[in-house]
């Protein structure tokens, strides 16, 4: 067995640190996907991805891609990676972990002097938090064909619809209609990621190997009712659509809970609401909402929300509310590719640290990728399982030990 690598902690946690800076400076850590601020972001990590002997391109659906080519060009490639982009204040590992400790594994390979049989593709995502156009995943969904033209029709606020946007981020949106990679086109995926939860670190242990990855389901809902003075109705000839929608989300609160009561995994939140005319003194005449629901079982997340729909509109028709649902996306369950976990697992023995196989209940890129190759992911703590916050943190021990494993599994892998 080859001596394990070593990768450079200190070159990695600065590598972080300087990527942070590149935040919205009123609203630290803020890079969202298709601003002014990302771009610069994706032209730090373009030099950086060049300096470590990386040639670099952007796919048709705005992912951008580096390539250490390897000694036998037949060969499939390995690919890594995860996303720059953050939720408005988020933190500063979420995703980015998983892109800097790539470029990390890289330049650790080439200073010791190790040739992968295989290329190795370090891929920044385009778009993995959920968008102003209603979407996550942009990039990787794309990638594999899932990006729909009705997703690709989605407007942001402005007006500016998604294939408009791809295109501004130096993708191809024409060419989205077909999958730009075939099942096969990467030899195996792994994302190195913070956990965003809380049970590594209750357990003290530095890796998680990821068993299956939730499936989210998301809904627009609209709650139409109309305006009026909220001082001279009187509350039986009222049609509050704000009172509707709020039964709503305290319904589907309700029935979460009794469903994961169980061993079943099933959480649903309303995280983002719109009301107007959103004055004290108006009577709500339209709530916009988003729903999503997530579970790890495919039958509970595709049965959860249409009979609570079915109730909730019967229900405002009394009241002279409409309620309409559309739904905005549909991703299943996926389950991580077996050989991929044990080599994970492998490659954390082999180093001393000490790891558990756990499902996620965050989303991640991951979940496209293993439509095309086997794939896998790793966990790192993060403190108090804080994420899609500022406060999000790891230490400079956690990063180095996820990216060492990360590099060590891909020398596993590559060995085939
Ligand atoms: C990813 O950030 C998610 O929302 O799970
Ligand atoms: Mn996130
Ligand atoms: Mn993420």
């Amino acid at each position: 067995m080859p001596s394990p690598l070593t990768v450079n902690a200190e070159r990695l946690w600065q590598q972080l640190e300087e990527l942070a800076q590149i935040t919205d400076p009123d609203a630290p850590w803020t890079r969202r996907a298709f601003t002014q601020r990302y771009l610069e972001g994706r032209a730090w990590l373009r030099e950086r991805m060049h300096e470590a002997g990386m040639t670099t391109r952007l796919d048709d659906a705005g992912n951008l891609i580096g390539t250490l080519p390897g000694s036998e060009p037949a060969l499939a490639p390995l690919a890594t990676g995860s996303h720059i982009d953050t939720v408005p204040s988020g933190g500063r590992y979420d995703g980015v972990l998983g892109v800097l400790a790539g470029l990390e594994a890289v330049r650790s390979l080439q200073e010791a002097g190790i040739r992968l049989r295989h290329s190795l593709e370090v891929i920044d995502f385009l778009s993995e938090e959920p968008s102003e156009y209603g979407v996550s995943c942009i990039g990787s969904r794309a990638m594999v064909g899932k990006l729909s033209p009705a997703m690709l029709d989605f407007e942001e606020p402005g007006g500016e619809r998604l294939f408009d946007a791809i295109r501004r981020m130096g993708g191809v949106p024409e060419a989205l209609s077909q999958p730009l990679r075939q099942p096969g086109a990467l030899a195996a995926f792994i994302e190195l990621h913070i956990e965003q939860g809380r049970v590594l670190e209750s357990r003290q242990l530095p890796i998680g190997v990821v068993s299956d990855i939730v499936g989210i389901h998301r809904y627009d809902i609209v709650v139409s009712g109309q305006a009026d003075h909220a001082g001279t109705t009187p509350m039986e000839l009222r049609r509050d659509a704000l009172a509707e929608a709020s039964g709503l989300i305290k319904t589907v609160q309700q029935e979460a809970r009794r469903q994961a009561e169980g061993s079943a995994y099933l959480v649903a939140t309303v995280g983002r609401l719109t009301v107007s005319p959103n004055a004290s003194n108006a009577i709500p005449e339209r709530v916009e909402m988003v729903l999503e629901v997530r579970s790890n079982d495919a039958a509970l997340l595709e049965g959860f929300f249409p009979p609570l729909l079915d109730a909730a509109q019967r229900q405002a028709e009394d009241t002279g509310v409409s309620i309409a649902a559309t739904s905005l996306s549909e991703g299943l369950p996926t389950q991580c590719a077996d050989e991929v976990q044990a080599q994970i697992a492998a490659a954390a023995d082999s180093l001393g640290l000490s790891a558990l196989t756990m499902p996620s209940g965050a989303g991640h890129d991951a979940v496209y990728m293993a439509m095309l190759a086997p794939t896998g992911m790793l966990f790192v703590p993060c403190l108090d399982g804080r994420s899609h916050c500022p406060q999000e943190s790891i230490t400079r021990q956690q990063a180095a030990d996820g990216c060492h494993v990360l590099a060590e599994t891909l020398r596993r892998l590559d060995r085939g």
